[in-house]
């Protein structure tokens, strides 16, 4: 199949064109800048210059493939942040989704594949959830948008494209840019645990992350319409992943801070962000997709991280 990649030079986007290439699939990937479709032409890709947010030319420049995949995000790399970083991200998922729907439905396209966020479900205090649960209803504005962005590609599929919706858990390889922050925070002993760390982070190691996007254009057939959990088996609490680094990397096990603390040094969305415990269930996906996390736990996954 020849397939339209957006964020094909980003973490998850390298890994998922060199897995579809490896299976004999075509990969065409956006990017804005030379030395990234340079990086795409290196991996085997065609690479193709455009904006996300020029809606003719999504149309234009995908009107020959079978079908997009919108992997593009703009996520702050902070462990501060506020609202207005979030807001090219936001953008992405509601002004991009919109022109790659509409690319994808005006050139008849076979299969739409969006990258969505576990995060939706809101601090749910740590009860398993599958794909049948509610979205939170407080949720932070970091998370928000991603509620418009499900709702257009739910819509889409009733207009009669084909589209599949992957809710990722919280991203961890060695060259993504929040874990190697992590890394160097507890190497520096910077990086405090809020709480009593017992609050679950499902997680996804990238690697990953990127063979289920490569199944489910595999197993695209059946699979239209609906939404998939991508995390791993075990959900860790936070806490036991932090110190699990710390060992790793030889330092000390993490100091534990109060929410207070960590409110005021970082700012309250980061706090909540930290210290929500999400507890998500990727059956679906090992059905549907016939998909398994390589890593089941961040413990096997931290392997590749030091
Ligand atoms: N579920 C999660 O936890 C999750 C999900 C996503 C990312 N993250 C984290 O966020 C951090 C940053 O991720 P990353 O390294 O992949 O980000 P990145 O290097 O900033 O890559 C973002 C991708 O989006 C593309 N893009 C952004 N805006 C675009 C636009 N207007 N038009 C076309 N393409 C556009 C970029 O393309 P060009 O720059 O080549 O044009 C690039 O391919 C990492 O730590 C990662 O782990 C976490």
């Amino acid at each position: 199949m020849k397939l339209f990649i957006t964020g094909a030079t980003g973490v998850l986007g390298r890994r998922v064109v060199a897995g579809l290439l490896a299976q004999n699939h075509e990969a065409v990937g956006l990017s804005r800048s030379a030395k990234n479709q340079e990086l795409l032409a290196n991996l085997g890709a065609e690479a193709r210059q455009g904006d996300i947010f020029d809606a003719a030319q999504m149309k234009s420049l995908s009107a020959d493939c079978e079908g997009i995949i919108h992997l593009a995000t703009a996520i702050p790399v902070e462990s501060k942040f506020r609202k207005r970083d979030w807001l090219l991200n936001d953008r992405l998922r509601t002004e991009g989704t919109r022109n790659l729907l509409d690319a994808a439905l005006t050139n008849g396209h076979q299969l739409y594949i969006q990258e969505s966020v576990c995060f939706i479900y809101g601090d749910q205090q740590g009860r398993p959830l599958t794909e049948a649960a509610a979205i939170g209803n407080d949720l932070l504005f970091s998370v928000q948008s991603s509620v418009p962005m499900e709702q257009m590609v739910a819509d889409a599929h009733t207009q009669g494209l084909s589209t599949i919706n992957l809710r990722f858990g919280n991203f961890y390889g060695p060259d993504a840019g929040h874990t190697q922050m992590m890394v160097d925070m507890i190497k520096k002993r910077k990086m405090p645990v809020t709480g009593d760390g017992q609050y679950k982070w499902s997680m996804i190691h990238v690697d990953d992350a990127a063979s289920a996007v490569v199944q489910a254009v595999t197993h695209r057939a059946g699979n239209g319409g609906k939404t998939f959990n991508i995390c791993e088996d075990e959900p860790a609490p936070f806490g036991e992943m932090m110190d699990h680094l710390a060992e790793l990397v030889g330092k000390k096990r993490p100091m534990r801070i109060p929410f207070w603390l960590a409110a005021l040094a970082l700012g309250r969305a980061p706090a909540r962000f930290l210290t929500t415990s999400l507890n998500c269930v990727n059956d679906l996906a090992k059905e549907r997709l016939h998909w398994q996390p390589a890593y089941p736990s961040f413990r096997e996954g931290a392997k590749t991280l030091v």
